[in-house]
């Protein structure tokens, strides 16, 4: 098993727990506060980042990476919490229905726009009950297999795969995970039916992956990176249109003769009506784990560059999705997919 990250961010500095306040003092700053919106003292205690997967996948690996410098920047401590359960859906679930005062953010990715076409009965609506702190990275995805897999290429994994429909089995981490939506991809440009192992998360599927529980699976280079360039997984091939300078050796989709591209991207999410101030000072603890030197490099590192400033903003996050729930829709509802 590969080893699990600390849960916690231990970059900020030590949290004070916020003091009891006598009446007329606790009076004064419901006013002040109201005041300002409700976030005039934000923030003034402990943060939970909510990860709607395992930790030890990619999600995890951005949040854990922006974690530290955002808990420096804020002068608070933010706790790394993983909740998982049916593709990510669960953990957005919760974090809609949290006090609406920023200190429990949702770390999300590209699944925010498919659940709404895969789930009929979704527990929360993406673009109405959140509001957005801002774009965090764009990462590719990879295909690979497991170190005894047959298959040495993507021509010869589609080949494959054809021939042992019944046995060959695709990992994932739920309906609404960037790792289904490669997946269903994959069955839209192959024609091929896969059958589909899911986890909570890609962390544990990517053990199984080494250990040859699973035969193959599409993750974000975040998460596969360094499996590929220690030689302990068959990769495959790229989900970008260009080679990356981070694997330049591993030829895109479209060279291998695989009509296929998809780019996972990452956003902070708090639920809808939290105060102005609050999104500012989020957005702006963002922005500097971003520029962030060592986070940016490792990032960089792994594929997944920060996004630029312009980006990691509410109103790009907010029209990125707004465009990704309109691009997913049709293409999953054309593939017949649904959770129900
Ligand atoms: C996915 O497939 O959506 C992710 O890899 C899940 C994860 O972060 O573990």
């Amino acid at each position: 098993m590969r080893e699990r990250p600390d849960t916690r961010s231990d970059s900020g500095p030590t949290h004070a727990r916020r003091t009891r306040l006598g009446a007329t003092f606790a009076a004064a700053a419901l006013i002040l506060a109201a005041c300002q919106g409700g976030g005039g003292d934000y923030p003034n205690q402990e943060i939970t980042f909510i990860v709607p997967f395992s930790a030890g996948g990619p999600t995890d690996t951005v949040t854990r990476l922006i974690a530290g410098p955002m808990a420096e920047e804020l002068g608070v401590e933010i706790v790394v919490q993983n909740v998982e359960g049916a593709g990510g859906t669960v953990a957005a679930g919760q974090v809609a229905n949290e006090e609406p005062d920023g200190y429990t953010v949702l770390m999300h990715h590209i699944g925010m726009s498919t659940a709404p076409t895969l789930y009929s009965d979704l527990a929360y609506e993406p673009l109405e009950d959140f509001e957005m702190i801002g774009l965090v990275t764009e990462v590719p995805m990879t295909f690979v297999g497991s170190p005894d897999f047959e298959p040495n290429t993507m021509e010869e994994l589609v080949d494959y795969v054809e021939a042992n429909l019944d046995t060959v089995t695709y990992a994932n981490a739920g309906i609404g995970a960037a790792s289904q939506l490669c997946g269903l991809l994959f069955e839209t440009a192959t024609g091929l039916d896969l059958t589909e192992v899911p986890y909570d998360g890609t962390g544990p599927a990517m053990d199984d992956l080494l250990g040859n529980q699973v035969d193959f699976m599409c993750d974000q280079t975040t998460s596969t990176t360094d499996d590929i360039l220690a030689g302990a997984v068959k990769p495959y091939a790229v989900t970008t249109a260009e080679r990356l300078d981070t694997l330049p050796d591993i030829p895109t989709t479209e060279e291998a003769g695989l009509d296929l591209q998809v780019t996972v991207w990452h956003g902070l999410y708090v639920p809808a009506d939290t105060p102005q101030e609050v999104v500012d000072a989020l957005n702006a603890a963002l922005v500097a784990a971003l520029q962030n030197e060592d986070v940016a490099t490792q990032l960089t590192d792994l594929g997944a560059p920060p996004v630029t400033e312009d980006r990691a903003t509410p109103d790009a996050h907010r029209t990125l999705l707004a465009e990704q729930i309109e691009l997913w829709r049709p293409i999953i509802e054309a593939a017949g997919v649904t959770a129900d």
